[in-house]
């Protein structure tokens, strides 16, 4: 058996096409959705088969579509464009849709890698390896195999006396003594296009599914003295299908800890790997400590020196070196370095915080950008705005943004210092070094460097509550406090005065 390549090194003599068996109806999922969209690490199994095979750099990349064909044509649109979606209107089986996709391209020569595509651990490393066993060995006919603990339902690989393989039996259709082989077809295989066309055409459906079987591709040419081959795969976990619910959460299982694996391997602490869940397509630098209860999504990045949880979800966000993300939800947003986020809060698309920055506890944003150092401590929501450097927003601010209709801008000046409890009812300007006094509705600009009041009075009705309230704990709290009940319309003002 040949070593895996490095991933990316390009065969000698390469593939001509890539075929993804697609179409099957996955009615063991029982869902809605068709089998090979269901998603995992970040990615539909589908799109990790493409991923495993596009280093291949074939050709042609043909995807056999049936059952849910709209929903896999549109998947197939967003995430591998270049793929060719071919119909196989009804689902004859594996042999009959490898068929389908050849009769797709009819002047197509030369080696074909066709692979399942609910294989969602496949390693480009992995399929190298197999279509180099394929070439070296001269063959026309190569399958991929595995050891596995337990062989239930899968083909089981045949070999003769001299440990050539004879034949791919599935499990249905094996005797005993088949049954009891542990070495299985891992639904992945390379072959010249002619022979595949030439054999596939003579496929039988005398089976117990009364399908045509790919894996009855394999003995006519073997029987026919046709070099046919076999090559293991280097990590048996490489080859593990994905049938119904429990084996994608298994899958996602082994998926997540080879992640993980790499993650720590190159110097990321990962506190608790068993509640850590990172996507294939996040980034995570060396130094950079994930704590438990942390799910890293999408397009995600962790610069190093950064700390993440415990129980955070960044989705598509951007973690500069050294920032803090506690406790809290995070999407399509960035936090610069030394920045910090919560506990307990929830950053929207288009927020950006830059170096230094502050969102505490409980606060929410949208579409806004904190300045280098500017706070935004407690309990605010703050939504479409910019926002200078140095600034603090009080407690309870609200960015008023929307008017039922549209959505305003609010432009928060360096060194503002917003009160507590304030309303900025956008589009609203605060300028530089401007303040707001706590509890104010801001509608109109505050120009730089003046304090903005709008709120009402205050007035004190002395005397109130013995009047009003006697007989009770307060009115008796007033009394022992030297409240004689006095008529004077005592008017304080709390606001900062001229
Ligand atoms: C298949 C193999 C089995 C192997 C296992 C590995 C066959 C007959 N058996 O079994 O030897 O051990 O994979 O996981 O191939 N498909 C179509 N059109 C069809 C039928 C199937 O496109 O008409 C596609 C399915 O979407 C799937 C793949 O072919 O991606 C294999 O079909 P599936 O029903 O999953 O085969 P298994 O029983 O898993
Ligand atoms: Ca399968």
């Amino acid at each position: 058996m040949s070593e895996p390549l490095q991933p990316g090194a390009a065969p000698e003599g390469g593939i001509a096409a890539v075929v993804v068996l697609a179409a099957g109806q996955g009615t063991r999922m029982r869902s809605a959705l068709p089998k090979v969209l269901h998603a995992l690490g970040g990615r539909s199994m589908l799109g990790h088969v493409l991923a495993a095979t596009e280093p291949l750099a074939a050709r042609h990349t043909l995807v056999v579509v049936g059952a849910g064909r709209e929903a896999v044509e549109e998947h197939l649109a967003q995430v591998a464009p270049g793929a060719q979606p071919v119909l196989q209107a009804e689902q004859r089986g594996s042999g009959h849709a490898a068929a389908v996709a050849l009769a797709a391209v009819p002047e197509l020569e030369g080696p074909v890698l066709l692979v399942n595509g609910d294989a969602p651990l496949l390693t480009a490393g992995t399929l190298a390896a197999l279509v180099e066993g394929h070439r070296a060995a001269g063959s026309v006919f190569t399958v991929l195999t595995s050891e596995v603990g337990d062989p239930t339902g899968l083909g089981r690989i045949i070999r003769g006396p001299g440990g050539e393989v004879r034949a791919i039996v599935e499990e249905r259709d094996a005797t005993d003594e088949q049954r009891a082989v542990r070495e299985v077809n891992a639904g992945v295989y390379v072959a010249n296009a002619a022979t595949l066309r030439r054999v596939l055409s003579g496929l039988a459906t005398d089976n117990a599914q009364g399908e045509q079987y790919l894996t009855d591709a394999l003995a006519p040419l073997a029987d026919g003295g046709a070099p046919v081959a076999a090559v293991r795969a280097a990590d048996p976990d490489d080859v593990l299908g994905c049938n119904d619910r429990r084996e994608l959460a298994a899958r996602r299982r082994t998926l997540n800890d080879r992640v993980l694996d790499e993650l720590m391997r190159a110097g990321v602490t990962v506190v608790d790997p068993a509640t850590t869940w990172v996507d294939v397509t996040a980034t995570v630098a060396p130094d950079a400590l994930l704590e438990p209860g942390v799910h890293l999504r999408g397009t995600t990045s962790v610069a190093t020196g950064a700390v993440v949880g415990p129980d955070t979800t960044l989705v598509d966000a951007a973690v500069g070196e050294g920032a803090t993300v506690l406790r809290s939800h995070v999407l399509g947003s960035e936090v610069g370095p030394h920045a910090t986020v919560g506990p307990f809060s929830y950053l929207r698309p288009g927020t950006r915080l830059a170096a230094g920055a502050k969102v505490g506890a409980f606060v929410e944003t949208k579409n806004v950008q904190v300045g280098e150092d500017s706070k935004v401590p407690h309990l605010s929501y703050v939504g479409d705005a910019t926002i200078g450097r140095g600034a603090n927003i009080g407690a309870a601010t609200v960015f008023v943004n929307y008017d039922g209709v549209a959505k305003h801008h609010t432009h928060v000046g360096d060194h503002v210092r917003i009160g507590s409890d304030t309303m900025l009812v956008a589009p609203v300007t605060v300028g530089d070094g401007a303040y707001t006094a706590a509890g104010s509705v801001i509608t109109t600009d505050v120009p730089p460097g003046a304090m903005g009041v709008a709120r009402a009075r205050q007035r004190n009705v002395a005397g109130w509550v013995r009047r009003r309230r006697p007989g009770t704990a307060a009115a008796r709290a007033a009394e022992a406090a030297g409240d004689a009940g006095a008529e004077t319309a005592a008017d304080t003002h709390a606001d900062a005065s001229e």
